[in-house]
């Protein structure tokens, strides 16, 4: 039995730290050891406890709606509001889009207004849910243009979103004007704070400046937070919180049509794991209120002392001043940003390559954790050494006939025979139909993929991991 999990063990030393505070994509790290243990723990008492029945398992609903009062609390939520524990953003996204969309069966082919910087769960969700996703510019900050915004609603309009922060940028969109248009209409409002909504209550009562977001916001509908990035909880947890029981109420999904026990459930699986609940719980408990305050103190100063660092360093700019955690660096054109992202990787850290997009090229993303903070000289060491490399060996060169491929490839029609192609020209097919080995460098494949458009980089990318994915 022990050599199973010194088997595990092994296995994951191949996979990026989750903790030491050198992987800025990911994952969210506290540097607080007993607090991780903590949440460890709780995630291994519940493995086996099933969240699909609460009279079963009360402790698990009892969890539940404390860790919802503490958001809501957070989230300056009014008496009224109520919340859901999810099983990560998408899964919030995701429903907070069916329960728009089901608040309106009368509404045939259903729309929502999403700035360009939206996550991409809010694409899945309009693919699996049949709603149409109306794209509207971001300013020249990169936030959500209010008033494009406000002319894209219109009477097939079930949501309309807004990002606290975006992935991509860091930056808070204008909510109070973005909730006031949807108000206007009658449209529910969503913002998506899964990835700031832990961090900017308590950024805002240290003295930062920023946009307001919360249910403070009249128009506000729901909120999305995740508990499994900067509440710093094991993975698995979000919550959606709605301003009203009536505005979740499309949300529950209930069936007696069948023999069995009448399915009841409030999020996408029915049978679920209590371990990341319990986690989360554990961790929120442990942390409390001046832990967070305590942790975002921390991880902000990092934010500062990086901003700063970079500054000083020549080839590398931020791309918009951060409103949080989150910070995206472009170069000047000298070196590229696959080639630093990889040198970084070989010296331990782990950063994540952003395509260009929209007309702007590709960036480097930052997500800082607490853990971070102290090691941001070593960070900007890294990374200036990064760039000397980078600039070095030039930009990574696609050969020319690959790139010709590429261009010509048609995503709506890409055969397994145009991937072969492809994965052949690259040096990265084994045996013809058989899996592949991840690459050692991935410069050469993100410089490829950025010739492409995304269309092509969705069915390249799709059938890459189809190839991945083989026992
Ligand atoms: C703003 C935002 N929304 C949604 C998500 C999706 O969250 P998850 O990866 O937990 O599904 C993320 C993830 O980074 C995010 O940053």
């Amino acid at each position: 039995m022990s050599d199973v999990l010194a088997r595990l063990r092994a296995m994951q030393a191949g996979d990026v730290p989750v903790t030491g505070g050198r992987t800025l994509a990911y994952v969210y790290d506290s540097g607080l050891a007993e607090v991780d243990r903590v949440g460890r723990e709780a995630v291994a008492a519940y493995a086996g406890s099933n969240g699909l029945d609460p009279t079963a398992f009360p402790s698990l609903l009892r969890m539940e709606n404390e860790l919802v009062a503490f958001a809501a609390g957070l989230l300056d939520g009014p008496e009224t509001v109520v919340g859901t524990v999810t099983s990560g953003g998408t899964e919030s996204v995701l429903l907070a889009m069916q329960t728009a969309r089901d608040a309106h069966p009368g509404i045939e082919r259903p729309r929502m207004v999403l700035p360009s910087t939206a996550h991409a769960a809010f694409h899945k969700a309009a693919h699996y849910f049949g709603v149409e996703p109306v794209l509207v510019d971001v300013g020249p900050d990169f936030r959500a243009d209010p008033a494009a915004t406000a002319a894209a609603i219109d009477d097939r309009t079930v949501l309309v979103v807004a990002s606290a922060p975006s992935y991509a940028h860091g930056v808070v969109d204008l909510v109070t004007e973005i909730a006031a248009a949807a108000a206007e209409r009658g449209v529910r409002c969503h913002v998506d704070a899964c990835i700031g909504g832990w961090v900017l209550p308590y950024a805002a009562r240290l003295g930062r400046d920023l946009p307001p977001w919360t249910f403070a916001v009249e128009g506000v509908t729901s909120i999305s937070v995740d508990l499994h990035k900067y509440a710093y909880a094991p993975k698995g947890t979000s919550i959606l919180l709605h301003r009203t029981p009536a505005l979740r109420r499309p949300q529950y999904f209930a069936s007696a049509a069948w023999p069995g026990y009448t399915m009841l459930n409030s999020t996408m699986q029915s049978t679920k794991s209590g371990g990341p609940l319990a986690g989360a719980w554990a961790v929120v408990q442990s942390l409390g209120d001046e832990g967070y305050l305590d942790l975002t103190r921390t991880v902000l100063e990092g934010v500062d002392r990086l901003v700063a660092g970079i500054a000083e360093l020549p080839r590398l700019r931020v791309v918009v001043p951060p409103d949080s955690t989150l910070v995206a660096l472009e170069t000047d054109g000298s070196c590229d940003v696959f080639t630093v992202t990889d040198a970084m990787a070989r010296a331990g850290w782990y950063v994540q390559p952003q395509l260009s997009f929209g007309g702007h090229g590709p960036t480097l993303h930052l997500s800082l954790s607490a853990a971070t903070a102290a090691h941001v000289p070593e960070f900007l060491a890294a990374l200036r050494g990064a760039v000397d490399g980078a600039v070095a060996a030039g930009p990574v060169a696609v050969d020319p006939g690959v790139a010709d491929f590429v261009r010509a490839l048609d995503p709506a029609t890409l055969s397994d025979d145009d991937f072969d192609g492809l994965l052949a020209a690259a040096g990265l097919l084994g045996d013809p139909g058989a899996g592949i080995a991840l690459p050692e460098a991935m410069a050469p494949v993100n410089a490829l993929l950025d010739l492409a458009a995304p269309a092509l980089r969705e069915a390249l990318l799709t059938a890459f991991l189809d190839r991945l994915q083989r026992p």
